[in-house]
């Protein structure tokens, strides 16, 4: 696994294997890697003859008073993990690399990026598809691979690149779980024993919205009440938001027909965590 720190050596890395007819994927990452970054990292060897990991932790996608100094970083422990999978180059530019003193554009998507996570936390996905542009201009990828643990940065993502006319496909991976449906987030170091057991109420909100919508409940407003109350079982747990979304556009739908994104957002004491699941109201 080759290491490479400027976007220049990145780029001339990527064009010497494009002109020998190899395939790039790109696994972008903030580190702190867990199971759900490893999946993506296989799941790109599947698709591309090369698979590129980034690893920086962006500054410009967290909103001030947010967790960008406490972020989980531990450099090492991710290059022992990466080094038993199929990754030829570990990306690791650094911020004066990415953002030089002068720095002054950025990349913003005004229409979905606005709405849920974008309410919530203003300018994060200013942050994330400008970093996201600037590793793609890096890598130049045939594939970006991303976690649909992340729903609304794939979309946001998809269409800012649909936008701007980039090339590269985007291809999601499948959220991974713990084995009591929590799923897999660097955030979930910061959850204290007690809250660990309370954090599991996200999953479970998603799968008693599974078991109604299955059940033939066409009404979001119920199966969303449902899922507030699940949540509001948990002394520790303050919800920030429950939906039930077109996929693709992240509007509200007002009834359960076709493919929904239900989605939440929860504090669980001082750890802001997000789940979400694509249920077919026709399965
Ligand atoms: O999903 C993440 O870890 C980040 O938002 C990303 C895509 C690496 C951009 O910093």
């Amino acid at each position: 696994m080759l290491h490479l720190r400027e976007p220049e050596q990145m780029r001339e890395w990527s064009r010497s294997q494009r002109h020998s007819g190899s395939t790039i994927a790109l696994v972008p990452t903030m580190g702190a890697l867990h199971d759900g970054h490893l999946s993506l990292v296989s799941l790109a060897a599947e698709h591309a003859d090369r698979v590129v990991v980034s690893l920086f932790v962006n500054p410009a996608q967290f909103g001030e008073g947010e967790d960008l100094a406490s972020y989980p970083r531990d450099r090492e422990r991710d290059v022992r993990l990466l080094s038993d999978l199929p990754v030829d180059v570990l990306f690791l530019p650094v911020e004066s690399d990415l953002y030089p003193e002068d720095y002054s554009t950025w990349v913003e998507e005004t229409s979905i990026s606005r709405l849920w996570e974008g309410a919530a936390r203003p300018e994060h996905f200013r942050g994330v598809t400008t970093i996201v542009t600037r590793l793609l201009l890096a890598v130049e990828p045939d594939l970006l691979i991303l976690g649909q643990k992340d729903a609304q940065q794939v979309a946001v993502v998809r269409k800012m690149m649909r936008d701007l006319l980039i090339p590269a496909e985007v291809v999601t991976g499948p959220i991974v779980r713990e084995s009591d449906g929590l799923a897999l987030s660097s955030r979930n170091v910061y959850l204290s024993e007690d809250e660990r057991g309370q954090a599991v109420c996200l999953s479970e909100a998603l799968a008693e919205a599974r078991r109604l919508v299955s059940g033939g409940e066409g009404d979001p407003a119920v199966v969303l009440q449902r899922m507030r109350e699940r949540v509001g079982q948990e002394p520790d747990a303050r919800l920030d938001y429950v939906a039930a979304l077109d996929p693709l556009t992240f509007d509200p739908v007002d009834t359960l027909r076709g493919n929904i994104l239900f989605c939440l957002a929860v504090h669980i004491g001082e750890t802001r965590l997000i789940d979400n699941d694509i249920i077919d109201a026709e399965a």
